[in-house]
């Protein structure tokens, strides 16, 4: 008896084995964050070309794999974001992302993002039939993803989207959808703490995965109980990947953070300097626009400041600030509108235009700080009226994965003066 009842489970567990879940990789939020900027060193992580080395190298041990996204990895819908957006659903098709929940991000512009980006969307609570967007998605034979897009997140002042029904909505079409076959449901979740507690009240799904809603990328909340359930979420700006392992009665994850230790995948070069080519010839044609309107620069720059204060002049000279172009030169970024908006005076503000045309308003200056100083002289009231500099004018600049070790305590006395 007993001998049957062994190989009765050996063949049990030999069965369950055969049909052993996926491993699951969870991205999202990853906002048009094709590479990183190289501003520090302890934010250098992600990117595409790093995250398709990953995925190659787990192909190659032909690991059974789903790659969920959580969404909005779309970027601004400028002409420079639509190039950025269009080469992460690249990578995406490439690597076989299996399913997608669309964020606010991806309705920007409507429901054009769903054409033009054809991905395995899955939104459960879609009001009306979006192009390319399932209600709920059947993975490997045995996952079933839904989707939750919280209408709130699309609501904005006046704005009424009617893209989205509300949670009651879901609730009654997740029931509709459920099949017995599906071995696991999983949900991907973007809204509200109380539309979470609501949504695994009702035990209607193995996992809830719910999106990372944090703003920057500093102190981010990968992992967190609500009363009492634990929840993770994916790293911010794709710098990581979650990796599930739902094999176990207790599901398992880890974070993977791509750093330098993963090398850039040389099939994504060519796509690069395509990008490269395509946002300088953008800026060239924003810098005909500019040249043809009205000369409008209210900056000085600081030789003018530092003929009166020399003293400071001193300090900013020796301080890195001063040496913000040259950076920019150093990494050949200096046409590049998203690198040049922090490493020089009052761009798109009236400020620095060009190298060539602006060359006195490259770097950061006393005015990035001290605002567009009017000229002043000893007695005006200038001292009443000029700003104040604070902790969030330097958080302009030092913000997220470009300066993750900044305090005002530690950098202050660094350029004081
Ligand atoms: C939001 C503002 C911001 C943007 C945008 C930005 N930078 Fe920076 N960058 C910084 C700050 C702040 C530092 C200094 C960080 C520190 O040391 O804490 C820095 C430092 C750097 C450095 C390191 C300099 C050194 O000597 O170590 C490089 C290289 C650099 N940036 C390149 C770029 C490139 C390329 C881009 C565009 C892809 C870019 N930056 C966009 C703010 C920015
Ligand atoms: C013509 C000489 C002159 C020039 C040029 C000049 N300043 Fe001044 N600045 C002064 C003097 C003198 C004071 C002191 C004013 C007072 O005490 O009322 C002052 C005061 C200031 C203060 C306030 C100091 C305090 O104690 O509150 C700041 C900040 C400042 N200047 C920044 C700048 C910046 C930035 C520029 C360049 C855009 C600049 N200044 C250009 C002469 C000049
Ligand atoms: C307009 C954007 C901008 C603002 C505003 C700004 N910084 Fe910076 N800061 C930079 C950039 C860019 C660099 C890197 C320059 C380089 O090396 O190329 C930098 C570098 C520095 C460094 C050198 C870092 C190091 O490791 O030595 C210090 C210190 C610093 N900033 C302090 C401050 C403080 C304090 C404030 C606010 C009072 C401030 N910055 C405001 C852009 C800015
Ligand atoms: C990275 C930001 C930053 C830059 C760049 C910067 N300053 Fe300042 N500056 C400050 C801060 C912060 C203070 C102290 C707080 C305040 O007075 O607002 C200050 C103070 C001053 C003061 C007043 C000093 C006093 O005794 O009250 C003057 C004058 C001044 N800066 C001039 C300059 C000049 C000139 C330049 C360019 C050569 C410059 N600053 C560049 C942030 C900056």
């Amino acid at each position: 008896m007993r001998k049957i009842g062994l190989l009765l489970l050996g063949s049990l567990l030999f069965s369950w084995n055969l049909m052993a879940l996926p491993q699951l990789f969870l991205t999202g939020d990853i906002r048009g964050e094709i590479k990183p900027c190289g501003c520090s060193q302890e934010g250098d992580m992600g990117g595409i070309e790093r995250s398709s080395t990953y995925f190659r190298q787990l192909d190659q041990s032909a690991t059974d794999r789903l790659w969920m996204d959580l969404g909005n990895f779309s970027a601004p819908s400028t002409a420079q974001g639509l190039l950025k957006s269009a080469m992460i659903a690249k990578h995406f098709q490439q690597k076989k992302l299996s399913v997608i929940l669309p964020g606010p991000n991806e309705f920007a512009r409507g429901t054009l993002n769903f054409d033009e980006f054809q991905l395995p969307y899955v939104l459960t609570n879609q009001a009306q039939n979006l192009p390319h967007v399932e209600a709920s998605r059947l993975l490997a034979g045995q996952v079933r993803v839904f989707g939750y897009l919280s209408p709130s997140l699309l609501n904005v002042g006046t704005h009424k989207t009617e893209y989205l029904s509300s949670l009651e909505d879901f609730q009654r079409k997740v029931k509709q959808l459920v099949n017995s076959q599906d071995k696991y449901r999983i949900l991907l979740f973007r809204g509200s703490q109380a539309e979470l507690m609501e949504v695994s009240k009702k035990s209607l799904f193995d996992l809830i995965i719910p999106a990372n809603p944090a703003e920057v990328e500093d102190n981010q909340t990968l992992e967190y109980q609500l009363r009492g359930k634990s929840f993770f979420t994916a790293p911010l700006k794709g710098q990581g990947i979650t990796k599930v392992d739902l094999s176990q009665a207790k599901i398992k994850h880890e974070f993977i953070w791509l750093t330098d230790k993963y090398a850039d995948d040389v099939r994504w070069k060519a796509d690069f300097d395509l990008y490269q080519k395509e946002v300088e010839q953008l800026f060239f044609k924003y810098l005909e626009e500019q040249a043809a309107l009205e000369d409008k620069t209210v900056y000085n720059g600081a030789a003018y400041c530092v003929a009166c204060h020399q003293k400071e002049g001193e300090k900013w000279k020796q301080s890195r600030h001063a040496n913000a172009w040259k950076t920019l030169e150093n990494v050949k970024r200096t046409n590049d509108p998203e690198c040049i908006i922090c490493h020089s005076v009052g761009f798109e503000k009236d400020g620095f235009l060009s190298a060539e045309l602006t060359p006195h308003l490259s770097s950061v200056q006393c005015e990035n700080c001290h605002g567009v100083t009017p000229p002043h002289i000893p007695g005006d009231d200038f001292k009443a009226s000029r700003v104040k500099v604070t902790q969030s004018t330097c958080k302009n600049c030092h913000v997220g994965s470009h300066s993750p070790s900044f305090s005002f305590e530690k950098y202050w006395p660094r350029i004081q003066h």
